[in-house]
Parts: C-alpha cells; sequence; structure tokens
C-alpha cells in the first residue's frame, strides 16, 4: 500500500483527491494537511504548522499538494526533508519559487509537478505542439475560463500552452486582453473568463485568410484532475530524483 498525505485537504481539489485516495485500495490516506485542522474521509487533517510532525509520525511516500504557491513552496521543502516523494498541482509561482521548489527536490525525491493532470490536457497539449509547427504565419490567440474562485491569472495551463507555443513559434510578445487601437501583429493574445462554477475551459485559435483552427480542451468534474493526480502518485514511488512532467507519467515524454 503506497501512504498519501494530501496538503490543501479541505479545498476543492484536495478534498475530490482525498475521496478517491479513500477508495482506491491501493491507496492508504494516512492524513491531510491544511490552515486549520478537520477530517478527510477518516483520516485526520492538521494546520500547516503541524505538518513536519504528521509526516514524522505517518512516513507518507507520497504528498500530494494542491494549495496556493507560497504554502506548496514550504510543503516541498517540508515533504522532502521527509524523504516523500512529492506531486504538486498548485499553479501560480514565481520563476523564484520553481528554483526554490527545486533546490528542495533535485537530488532528494522524485516529484512530478504539472498545472494540469487530466489526460486529455495532456493530449491536448501534444495536438498544439503539431498544430502550432504546422502553421507557421497564423495569428494565435489563447483563452481560458474558471470558477469565480480561481485567483491566479492566466491559469497555470494557459502558461503552459504559451510555453508549448513558443517552443515552436518562437519567442511573442503576449497581450492580456485587448483593448483601444492598435494593429494585429505576430502577438499572441491571451484572455482570461472568471466566473459561477467553471471547471476549466482552455482554447487556442490559430486564424488565417479565410480559415481557422480551433483546438479546445473542457473540463467537466475536477474528478479528471484527481484521477491524474492518482495517476502519478503510483508512478512516482521508487522513481529516481528529480522534477517530471504529467507527460512522463503518461509515456508521452
Ligand atoms: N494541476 C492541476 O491539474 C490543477 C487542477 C485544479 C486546480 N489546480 C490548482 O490547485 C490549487 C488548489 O485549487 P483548489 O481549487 O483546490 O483551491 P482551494 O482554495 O479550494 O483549496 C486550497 C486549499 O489549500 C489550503 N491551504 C492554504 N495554505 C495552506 C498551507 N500552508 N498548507 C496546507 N493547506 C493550505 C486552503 O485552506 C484550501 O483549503 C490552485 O493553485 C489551482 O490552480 C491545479
Amino acid at each position: 500500500m503506497t501512504k498519501v498525505v494530501v496538503c490543501g485537504a479541505l479545498g476543492r481539489m484536495g478534498s475530490t483527491i482525498g475521496r478517491l485516495v479513500n477508495e482506491a485500495p491501493d491507496l492508504d490516506l494516512v492524513g491531510g494537511v491544511d490552515v486549520r485542522a478537520g477530517d478527510l474521509f477518516g483520516a485526520k487533517v492538521v494546520e500547516a504548522a503541524r505538518m513536519s510532525a504528521l509526516l514524522a509520525e505517518k512516513k507518507p511516500d507520497v504528498v500530494i499538494d494542491f494549495t496556493v504557491a507560497a504554502a506548496a513552496v514550504q510543503n516541498v521543502k517540508t515533504a522532502a526533508q521527509h524523504g516523500a516523494a512529492l506531486v504538486v498541482g498548485t499553479t501560480g509561482f514565481s520563476p523564484e519559487q520553481r528554483v526554490e521548489m527545486s533546490k528542495a527536490i533535485e537530488g532528494h525525491v522524485p516529484a512530478v509537478i504539472s498545472s494540469n493532470y487530466s489526460i486529455g490536457v495532456n493530449i491536448f497539449w501534444q495536438l498544439l505542439k503539431q498544430a502550432a509547427r504546422m502553421l507557421p504565419g497564423y495569428d494565435i490567440e489563447v483563452l481560458e475560463a474558471h470558477h469565480r474562485y480561481k485567483k491566479d491569472a492566466p491559469s497555470g495551463t494557459a502558461k503552459t500552452i504559451l510555453q508549448i507555443l513558443e517552443e515552436e513559434v518562437g519567442q511573442r510578445e503576449k497581450l492580456y486582453g485587448r483593448e483601444g487601437m492598435r494593429e494585429r501583429g505576430s502577438e499572441i493574445g491571451v484572455h482570461v473568463i472568471r466566473g459561477g462554477d467553471i471547471v476549466g475551459d482552455h482554447a487556442v485559435i490559430f486564424a488565417g485568410n479565410f480559415e481557422t483552427i480551433q483546438l479546445s480542451h473542457r473540463a467537466y468534474d475536477r474528478s479528471v484532475f484527481a484521477q491524474g493526480a492518482l495517476m502519478a502518485t503510483r508512478w512516482v514511488v521508487g522513481k529516481k530524483p528529480g522534477i517530471y512532467g504529467m507527460n512522463s507519467v503518461l509515456g508521452l515524454a
């Protein structure tokens, strides 16, 4: 049995992951961490300040983190100190926070870090790569929509989309929203919507003369991210220390 601790246990993603870990016969939900104490499907949830004590007591194989960027950096350091493998789904990291996390991880523990654990989005990223390569000269616009509670914008998934596109078409100016007078150049337009309970929509439009190609992905339930996080949890145990993406988990790397 793989022992799992969930950070952000009382949040939207943490509680969904907790439910699926609890239902999985090969995974053992041994605890949770959040800003306040509580319960996660019968497992004890401790306050963030007590995370180290919880890991010392429960000795999890994997710590899953879906919290907020600043908290996740700290949780990654604590998990690595205790030798636990990591699955990090939190988004909104600054470049400095990414460096801090990789220092804690490299040479110490294996970690999967992905801005999106849905299998569909990981396939969508591969298709985008191919489309961007095959459509040089087409204008590119990126759109994303999420629920009213999502704070970081654009989404981590949209940032990954931009990174993938630029690997193919080269560095471009990013224009976040359009307003006023300006000619269309080679920039990539990025458009963000926040509202209601939208789980996660992403689209990329490639616009040429007399035709457009649009690739899009829509998540209908956050269990798609949770299922992918569980796949990563099973995969990461026993891997060499270092940072892996979901493409490695899915064999797409
Ligand atoms: N990678 C993916 O596939 C994916 C999918 C969905 C959401 N996300 C990301 O996951 C994160 C969480 O999303 P959510 O919708 O569950 O948010 P949420 O606000 O519902 O949950 C976050 C939880 O983290 C807790 N938290 C804050 N500080 C903490 C700390 N120091 N230690 C432990 N817990 C702490 C909060 O109290 C809250 O319960 C966001 O960054 C979001 O963008 C990633």
